[in-house]
C-alpha cells in the first residue's frame, strides 16, 4: 500500500504520517519539481493561476514500482474547492486501472 500525499503547510503530511501508523504501508510526498512559494499570498496566486490554466506541473519524481502497490490512500489539501494541481498531475502521471484508490 502507498500513501501519496501532497502537503503546503504540513497538516496533510502529518495525517498521512498518523494512516501510516494505522494502516502501515510507505508514505511518498507529491513534490512539483518547481516548489510552490513559501508564502500565503503568493501561493494562493500561484495556486489559482496553475488552476484557472488547467496546469499539469512537472513534479520532482515518481512512486517506484507503482504497480506492486494495490491500494492507494491519496491525501491532499482543499484548493479552491478542487485538488492541488501537482495532485492532478500525480493521478494522470500513475495508472490506476483495477486498483483500489481511498482518499483523504
Ligand atoms: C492555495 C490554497 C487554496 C485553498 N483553498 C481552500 C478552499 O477552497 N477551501 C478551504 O476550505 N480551504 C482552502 N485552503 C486551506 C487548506 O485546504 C487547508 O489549510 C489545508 O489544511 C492545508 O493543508 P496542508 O497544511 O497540508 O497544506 C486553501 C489553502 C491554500 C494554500
Amino acid at each position: 500500500m502507498i500513501i501519496a500525499c501532497y502537503s503546503w503547510g504540513g497538516t496533510v503530511r502529518a495525517i498521512a504520517g498518523s494512516v501510516r501508523g494505522l494502516a502501515g504501508g510507505d508514505i511518498f510526498g507529491i513534490e512539483p519539481a518547481v516548489p510552490c512559494a513559501l508564502d500565503y499570498e503568493s501561493c494562493l496566486k500561484e495556486a489559482k493561476r496553475d488552476l484557472d490554466a488547467l496546469a499539469r506541473p512537472k513534479l520532482a519524481g515518481r512512486v517506484p514500482d507503482m504497480e506492486k502497490h494495490g491500494e492507494t490512500i491519496l491525501g491532499c489539501p482543499n484548493w479552491y474547492s478542487t485538488i492541488p494541481m501537482p495532485v492532478a498531475t500525480f493521478l494522470e502521471d500513475c495508472d490506476f486501472s483495477g486498483k483500489t484508490m481511498l482518499p483523504f
